[in-house]
């Protein structure tokens, strides 16, 4: 049979799958490893995702061939590079639907992205400004405003959470006004796993003049995201979730508000001219991009980029959704199970706890059988604040996970709780 990602339906037990998952675990070498004797389940996908081979050996290939400063050589490797990398950006702006090529920045990831249109955008707002975020967000999606705040005297508002793990948008009217200047919301919590109505959000915002910002550092590597469709003034995200490396990341904002924000740090490549007396900065997207960038990490981000587009977002997302459902149904089982976030929209993100059990030591447990989860609060600690916990266990899973893994780990799991009881 022909090694393809996508094949034709396939009925595995109760599972319908339109992904050929056997193949597309395959590829990615480390998904048949072991962690001592066990073999390793990776459902920590919402903090880093696994490589594909083709990813891995793009960042070999780079090194070994083509390695060179981009944008200032005129030598053969150097021109290697800056096309190549440059290549990387298209694959970017035609995966998310940006309409330019330059409204695409590389940034260093998800939390430098917030960090450049605070600082940048956050230049144009005056004292009063009001600045509307949710009670939901990572913590690199609430701290850059409170800095913000801080620096410049700006109100900052947040939409409420509610114990379903969903934003009460009943609040949405009144709590934008006319002095919201943006509003930056995640597009799925990285704790709760609650996919954000969004286009709404973007929708409501831009009717009272303000902009919106969308961290979709969980959202891509599950679904769709068309900024254009969306109507989006800013969509961040990171490399290393979308199947791609670590230390780069990527910053759409429309062309119109990047021309009109100062840029945020000075060095070469973002100028055009500089003298003793004046700097002229230079165009998009290079204002925003100073000094050597991760060259390679912008060319295997495209690597992994290409080769996620190569799968159908229909196919994932069902899949994924099956391996939620299954998950929640035999945690369920568990006596003393909570789970946290029960939004009607979720993607496939499991966070709970265990009656009186501390998830540090379920986390550790979890680990020596080969099961890798999170533990803690996951960089929300508001979200931890208003459920009065301390943290959860967190499982997400990623496309390439399986439900023979889920039965993995729902049996460490009743282990670990028996050694702890
Ligand atoms: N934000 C990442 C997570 O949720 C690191 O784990």
């Amino acid at each position: 049979m022909e090694k393809s990602k996508v094949s034709l339906t396939l009925q595995s037990n109760s599972f319908v799958l339109a992904l050929n998952v056997e193949n597309i675990r395959a590829e990615f070498p480390i998904l048949s490893t072991k962690v001592g004797k066990y073999p390793l389940v990776y459902f920590d996908n919402g903090a880093t995702s696994e490589k594909p081979a083709v990813v891995i050996d793009r960042i070999s290939k780079y090194y070994e061939q083509e390695n060179a400063n981009i944008h200032r050589g005129v030598h053969h490797l150097s021109q290697i590079s800056t096309e190549n990398y440059e290549l990387a950006r298209e694959s970017v702006r035609a995966f998310i639907g940006a309409e330019h090529l330059h409204e695409i920045i590389y940034t260093s990831g998800t939390t430098e992205g917030i960090n450049l249109v605070a600082h940048c955008y956050g230049e144009l707002l005056n004292e009063g400004d009001e600045i509307l975020i949710t009670e939901m967000e990572h913590h690199s999606n609430i701290v850059p405003w409170q800095m913000l705040a801080e620096r410049k005297g700006i109100v900052l508002k947040y939409i409420p959470l509610l114990k379903s793990g969903e934003l009460d948008f009943t609040q949405l009217d009144s709590l934008l006004t006319d002095k919201t200047k943006l509003v930056s919301i995640t597009h799925i919590s990285n704790s709760l796993g609650t996919i954000n109505p969004i286009k709404d959000v973007i929708e409501k915002s831009h009717a009272v003049g303000a902009k919106v910002l969308i961290d979709a550092a969980q959202s891509l590597q599950h679904m769709k995201v068309d900024v254009k469709e969306l109507d989006c003034d800013f969509l961040v995200f990171s490399g290393h979730k979308v199947f791609g490396p670590t230390g780069v990341g990527v910053l759409f904002g429309k062309e119109e508000i990047l021309n009109s924000m100062p840029p945020y740090k000075g060095g070469g490549d973002m100028i055009k001219t500089v003298s003793m007396e004046k700097t002229v900065y230079n165009e998009l997207p290079h204002k925003f991009e100073a000094g050597t960038p991760n060259i390679v990490g912008g060319i295997a981000l495209g690597t992994a980029i290409d080769w996620l587009s190569s799968l159908n977002y229909e196919d994932i997302q069902q899949y994924e959704h099956e391996l939620l459902e299954y998950g929640t149904q035999e945690l369920m089982k568990i006596e003393g199970v909570t789970i946290y976030g029960t939004a009607e929209k979720k993607s496939s993100i499991l966070s709970f706890l265990i009656n009186g059990l501390h998830p540090y030591d379920i986390g550790t447990l979890l680990n020596q059988q080969g099961v890798a989860v999170r533990t803690g609060h996951h960089c929300t600690q508001p979200i931890m604040d208003y459920f009065g916990i301390p943290g959860t266990i967190r499982a997400s899973f990623s496309f390439y996970n399986t439900k023979e893994e889920i039965d993995i780990f729902i049996s460490a799991l009743k282990k670990a709780i028996q050694m702890l009881g």
